[in-house]
């Protein structure tokens, strides 16, 4: 069993693992060493702080190991990555990645004996999602029938926190006036349009109005913020989001929690006093990142 999208997870798995994490967070010494003599290898095609730290530090904290491997210094960088995972997948039980392309994490699972987990790639964040729904039935108790907005760019955040939410009832109102190309799935929006639970708009206004939880994330994907041959395209981005950023004005008459998955980019899509507004939980649910990864850890590899 691997974790690459949540489309490949059943809405029961999906919800135990959201259960499992909570109950970790609760009771961390009933699952000291549960994974001891495990190794976890972590590979990194892109930058991270959350991922990389709460999935090193969950293995800790479960009696295991894990290795951080950077792409560019393993020769990931230069050969086939069927091979390089079939070796890596003899020396570990589980392999974490965060890669450029989804197409090479599915290159990864087919030739790897260990479950492989999707760190974050292009398309999806499946990881973030279930941190995500693990923050919010920790604030709220459930989670069917909450009305959750997400307002940013259509990017591979957006796609997981879609399939998260309607497979676990969670209404998803998109607000989204520019679609990463690269993101787009089709099947996943079908998908989730007919659950009745997903609609897009650009009302942005209306949107918050009676929503339970506002949520954004960057405007420009991580790969591309520095790039400085993406640097038109961010300036673009930067003006036709701007009336779109999460500030006091857009929340006056609104008590909706507020989400961020981080790194946030303070004036951009959020404005900084929304960022220490007492309705944000935005350190909540990046200290979840820990407790879910210790959930998904221990769904992957620990045997019933
Ligand atoms: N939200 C998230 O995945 O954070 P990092 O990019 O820092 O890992």
């Amino acid at each position: 069993m691997h974790l690459l999208t949540l489309k490949d997870w059943t809405t029961e798995q999906i919800k135990d693992v959201i259960d499992k994490s909570l109950e970790i967070k609760r009771k961390p010494d009933e699952y000291e060493n549960i994974l001891e003599s495990k190794s976890l290898a972590m590979i990194f095609q892109k930058t991270s702080t959350r991922t990389r730290v709460s999935f090193e530090v969950a293995m800790t904290q479960l009696g295991g190991h894990a290795v951080f491997l950077d792409w560019r210094a393993t020769n990931f960088a230069l050969a086939d990555i069927r091979d390089e995972t079939q070796y890596l997948s003899r020396n570990v039980d589980c392999i974490m990645a965060r890669l450029l392309r989804h197409a090479d994490l599915r290159a990864m699972a087919e030739a790897s004996r260990v479950p492989v987990i999707n760190g974050c790639c292009e398309k999806y964040h499946p990881c973030q999602a279930i941190s995500d729904l693990v923050t919010i039935k920790e604030e709220k108790n459930v989670l069917q029938g909450l009305k959750l907005v997400y307002i940013g760019v259509h990017n591979n955040v957006c796609n997981s926190l879609i399939e998260g939410c309607t497979r676990m009832g969670v209404n998803i109102t998109t607000v989204t006036p520019i679609v990463n190309d690269q993101s787009v799935d089709k099947e996943l929006i079908g998908k989730a349009e007919r659950t009745g639970l997903y609609r897009t708009t650009l009302d942005v206004k209306k949107a918050v109005q009676d929503s339970d939880i506002i949520y954004t994330d960057t405007w420009v994907d991580m790969e591309f913020f520095l790039n400085p041959k993406f640097k038109e395209e961010k300036e673009k981005r930067i003006r036709l989001m701007k009336p779109y950023q999460v500030n006091s004005e857009l929340l006056k008459d609104s008590d909706a929690l507020i989400m961020h998955d981080m790194p946030i980019h303070r004036g951009y899509e959020m404005s900084t006093d929304v960022i220490e507004n007492p309705n944000s939980i935005i350190y909540e649910q990046s200290e979840n990142r820990l407790h879910s990864a210790r959930g998904i850890l221990l769904k992957l590899l620990k045997k019933p």
